[in-house]
């Protein structure tokens, strides 16, 4: 990638006080661009996941907020979208809450983009688990061209291919210069358990797998195995992902869709194992029944047109990936704990 196309250019990332975003704004920061605008309503972020940067302005509310719409400078040269409802559970526990910070976001937000003729590209955080075939059978990459069904299983998902189906609308009626990014499952550094409001079940503070093996296994706790563990995912650590999503607006042709993939397929089960091993946890994993709303299986992305067309790769093995992500869990334990804290009351309360 050009080491220059960020420099002193004007950026917006929406949710990027979020797990992902944050790790973004970091990465974009390393090529001094002019300005880098984040709209965050801190529903599912800290405020910890902001560097304290004077190239950074912080605009704390929904980007469905038609003043924080209306003020967002004309001259923007690149914006990322990555809010979303975190995450499949909250969106079942609450599918009015996903529609306003889900589905109405990527409309409110791409009808605002429309206008700015600057624009070099706006990057779309789609979800590979929305269009990857559900099962339990040996699974074959999932491409970008693979079909999506009719049928899912959380308003999540549905918001997310929403979201894609705007996206499209915005390119062909008005030539948004849109990039849709497919991600398989992110985990990384910053991704903080309990971070934002209470969404309604435990899964606001036990979010996605990796952050809660790594904490359970810190603290000695038997990991728990949904369906034995068999399910298999393709795990992509975030600072790859943050290239990648560099990688999309410096290279994706408008219009298209990349996978940000590892392409390297996981069982939860050998997920696990690493864990323990990398924290020395000996208590025995939890094996126990399939949870009922997910029957996605085992599923990969397929690399190869990101490879050959934005030149993106993920170079970190999820044995290294692991690894730092359990360095910066033990150096950031405080404000974690303090971040799970928040939602105490509810969760004795459930
Ligand atoms: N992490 C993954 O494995 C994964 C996989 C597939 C897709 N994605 C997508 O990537 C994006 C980032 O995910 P993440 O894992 O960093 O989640 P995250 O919850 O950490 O980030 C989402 C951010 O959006 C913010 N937000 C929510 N509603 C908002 C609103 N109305 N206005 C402004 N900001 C709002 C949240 O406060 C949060 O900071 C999401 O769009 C998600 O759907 C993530």
């Amino acid at each position: 990638m050009g080491e220059t196309t960020f420099a002193g250019a004007r950026l917006l990332v929406v949710g990027g006080a979020g797990f992902v975003g944050s790790n973004l704004v970091l990465k974009l920061l390393e090529q001094n661009p002019r300005e880098i605008i984040i709209v965050d309503n801190l529903l599912s972020s800290d405020i910890a996941n902001i560097p304290a940067d004077p190239r950074i302005r912080f605009v704390y509310g929904p980007i469905t907020d038609d003043r924080i719409l209306r003020e967002l400078p004309d001259d923007l040269d690149y914006a990322w979208h990555l809010a979303c409802y975190h995450g499949n559970q909250s969106s079942i526990h609450d599918p009015l809450a996903d529609h306003e910070n889900n589905t109405l976001t990527s409309l409110k937000l791409f009808n605002r983009l429309k206008d700015m003729s600057g624009l070099k590209k706006v990057v779309y955080a789609a979800a590979g688990c929305a269009v990857a075939e559900k099962t339990f059978d040996e699974a074959k990459a999932t491409q970008e061209d693979a079909p999506v069904s009719l049928y899912h299983d959380s308003p999540y998902s549905i918001s997310k291919l929403i979201g894609e189906l705007y996206g499209n609308y915005f390119w062909t009626r008005h030539q948004l210069p849109i990039v849709k990014a497919r991600f398989q499952n992110v985990y990384g550094p910053r991704e903080m358990l309990g971070a934002g409001r209470w969404r309604g079940t435990v899964h606001t503070v036990w979010r996605n797998v990796t952050p809660t093996f790594i904490w359970k296994a810190l603290n000695k706790e038997a990991l728990p195995l949904d369906n034995g563990g068999n399910a298999s995912r393709d795990f992509i650590f975030v600072e790859d992902m943050a290239r990648g999503l560099m990688a999309c607006a410096a290279r994706g042709k408008a219009g298209d869709i990349y996978n940000l993939a590892s392409g390297v397929e996981t069982t939860i089960l050998e997920l696990a194992r690493i864990i323990n091993e990398v924290t020395g946890n000996p208590t025995p994993v939890d094996l126990r029944p399939a949870r009922d709303w997910d029957r996605s299986g085992k599923r990969f992305g397929s690399t190869e047109k990101s490879r050959r067309e934005i030149g993106f790769e993920a170079g970190v093995s999820i044995r290294e990936g692991i690894e730092k992500t359990v360095a910066w869990t033990l150096a950031n334990k405080a404000n974690i704990a303090r971040c799970m804290a928040q939602h105490d009351y509810f969760m004795a309360h459930l």
